[in-house]
């Protein structure tokens, strides 16, 4: 059984990861304008992956006999200067979703809630592989800078990420 205080903090990261789900939305939309489909495709993985985090966080309330309450998700920026000023956005967001779980594990040891520590410990590895692949593409960004060439080549090559269920859990 959850205590109220670990039911609420999930809840409130099943929030969180919608949130996240409809920021990164809001850039594939903000990319689609942008005539950068590449870039809005890779956004739209992102945001897939941020629903299949919510979900498993539904889950996991749920077979924890636990109640998932979902409240409101607040509304998303829509317009960024660039593309790289998007995705340094996408990695001060992903930098402050590593801190909530950081901060649900520490929680969980305070709860002496070990199930819910060890169901954590996916979301502290894949919040390391979250940070590195956006920060990856923050580093090209600003190798390229406004060239449009640069710009061209890097929309073409991140147009080809798949899907989340083909990536496996992670990326
Ligand atoms: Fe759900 Fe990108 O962290």
């Amino acid at each position: 059984m959850l205590s109220e205080k670990m039911q609420k903090a999930l809840n409130d990261q099943v929030n969180a990861e919608l949130f996240s789900f409809y920021l990164y939305l809001s850039m594939a939309a903000y990319f689609e304008a942008e005539n950068l489909p590449g870039f809005a495709t890779w956004m739209r993985m992102q945001a897939d992956e941020e629903m299949i985090h919510a979900m498993k966080f539904f889950d996991y309330i749920n077979e924890r006999n636990g109640r998932v309450n979902l409240g409101a998700i607040e509304a998303p920026k829509t317009e960024w200067d660039s593309a790289l000023a998007a995705f340094e956005e996408a990695l001060e967001h992903e930098k402050y979703i590593s801190g909530r779980i950081n901060d649900l594990v520490a929680l969980a040891i305070a709860e002496n809630d070990h199930a819910t520590n060890s169901f954590l410990q996916w979301f502290v590895d894949e919040q390391v592989e979250e940070e590195a692949s956006v920060d990856a593409v923050v580093q090209d960004l600003r190798r390229v800078a406004d060239f449009p060439p640069g710009i061209f080549m890097m929309d073409r090559e991140l147009g080809t990420r798949g899907p989340a269920a083909a990536e496996g859990e992670g990326g």
